[in-house]
């Protein structure tokens, strides 16, 4: 099938280079002919493992092309997916739309013939009603179902997630865009893909209920991680004696600093936001999005409980800066507002990420940044493990003995350290929701 994608950021990127490794002809559009340009040339815009060679294989073979003439790339397309940003609009935590609705006014102005508009991109209900509203006013004649069809894609392991999905999610009113649909996924169904078909309104919601249950799930074994240090529990084991019940599952339990990034604390805000707008309060999501907020400083104060109440002057080596490990994306990383707080006591802040440094030193001030893990531990009084990269996990106990300054202190926010074998070498290890190993 040819298809042309709207919109060549992550999600636009990534889900076209799947789809023409499907065997579909596709385009991906973008307005910024700079990264069109980069894109052509092999240049991917992203921190996303795997991609690189996936467009690089698709453009070789044919499949993918990139282009910012969007009449060019709409002539005689089957699918058309807008898959453009919808940040939260400053000032009030509602989906930023703008984008959404000039992509739809330029497919009214220029589709040249039947196809389906499909949403990809993370909409609010009744995104697909207004669209709908403004093919029918631009092009009265014109016959295009509005598909939405959300998607569930981790950075870092985005790639996997397209290809092989819990669910393929489509929402239509239209039997027509339904039938389209399950032939452009067909080679996902034939491996045995699950396909959920409902209305339009049903998955343009589910989409934002995903990932705010995600978001409650990962607040609920948070909160139980502070019980946990209360009480002399250990979270590890509850966590995974909890997991074990089927009907709760064992992914999303893994306490944290609170999770980040440019999806779970903007669609939260959003679906929020959507209730107010119809008269109610998500009071269960309103209480995830003010425990999220306040888990940041609250680190910040384990770091200071830590040293004692002191930070002042102290050296403090910060271990990740991406909101998690396998992506260079710092958006609502909890690494940067831990960093304030710890700077704001008066600690001295080095810091390291194997991907994020330069984004990091665009919004951080005062803090040096370590070429290594080593670098940035050296003669630091604690070292503060935020972001669970592997390359941390497989730091030698004995060479961050040798590294830290006396006494060795490890804050440790992801439970990434193997606690005993750092205690064996001399090394306090404060975790997350674990009684300290004596
Ligand atoms: C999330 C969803 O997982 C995707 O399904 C969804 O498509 C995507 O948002 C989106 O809406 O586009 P992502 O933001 O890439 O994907 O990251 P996750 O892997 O879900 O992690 C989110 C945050 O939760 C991170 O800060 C992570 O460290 C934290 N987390 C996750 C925990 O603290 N504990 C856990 O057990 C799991």
């Amino acid at each position: 099938m040819r298809v042309a994608m709207i919109g060549s950021g992550y999600v636009g990127l990534v889900s076209g280079a799947c789809l023409a490794e499907l065997g579909h002809s596709v385009v991906c559009v973008d307005r910024d002919a700079g990264r069109i340009e980069r894109l052509r040339r092999g240049k991917i815009p992203i921190y996303e493992p795997g991609l690189e060679s996936l467009v690089g294989r698709n453009v070789a073979e044919r499949r993918l092309a990139f282009a910012t003439d969007l009449e060019a790339a709409l002539r005689g397309v089957d699918v058309v997916f807008i898959a453009v940003g919808t940040p939260p609009r400053r000032g009030d935590g509602h989906a930023d739309l703008s984008s959404v609705w000039a992509a739809a006014r330029s497919v009214a102005a220029t589709l040249d013939g039947p196809a389906v508009l499909v949403t990809k991109s993370t909409v609010p209900i009744g995104t697909g009603d207004g669209i709908e509203a403004v093919l029918r006013e631009l092009r009265p004649g014109l016959d295009v179902p509005v598909v939405s069809n959300p998607e569930f894609l981790r950075e870092g392991s985005a790639i996997g997630d397209f290809l092989r999905p819990d669910r393929v999610v489509v929402g239509s009113d239209d039997a027509h865009g339904h039938q389209v649909m399950r032939a452009l996924y067909a080679p996902l169904l034939h491996r045995g893909a699950r396909l959920f078909e409902t209305g339009r309104r049903n998955a343009e919601l589910l989409k934002y209920a995903a990932n705010a249950f995600l978001a409650v799930k990962i607040s609920f074994i948070n909160e139980i991680s502070d019980l946990c240090e209360r009480v002399g529990a250990n979270v590890l084991d509850v966590s995974r004696g909890i997991g074990m019940d089927e009907r709760i599952g064992p992914r999303f339990l893994e306490p944290g600093p609170g999770y980040g990034g440019s999806c779970f604390p903007k669609d939260t805000l959003a679906l929020a936001r959507t209730a107010h707008d119809h008269g109610m309060s998500l009071r269960l999501v309103e209480a995830v999005i003010a425990f999220n907020e306040a888990r940041r400083p609250a680190m910040a104060r384990k770091v200071l409980e830590a040293c004692g109440g002191a930070l002042r002057d102290r050296r403090v080596a910060v271990l990740g800066l991406a909101f998690k490990a396998g992506t260079d994306d710092i958006r609502e990383s909890p690494a940067i507002a831990v960093i304030e707080a710890i700077q704001r006591a008066g600690g001295r802040v080095r810091a390291h990420d194997p991907a994020a440094m330069p984004h990091a030193a665009d919004c951080l001030q005062d803090v040096e940044f370590a070429a290594t893990a080593e670098e940035c531990l050296g003669g630091a009084h604690v070292a503060v493990l935020v972001t669970d990269w592997e390359e941390y996990r497989r730091l030698p106990a004995a060479r961050l003995r040798q590294l830290l300054r006396d006494p060795p202190l490890v804050v440790d926010l992801r439970n990434a350290l193997d606690a005993r074998e750092l205690r064996r070498h001399g090394i306090r290890h404060v975790g997350m929701g674990m009684p300290e190993e004596r």
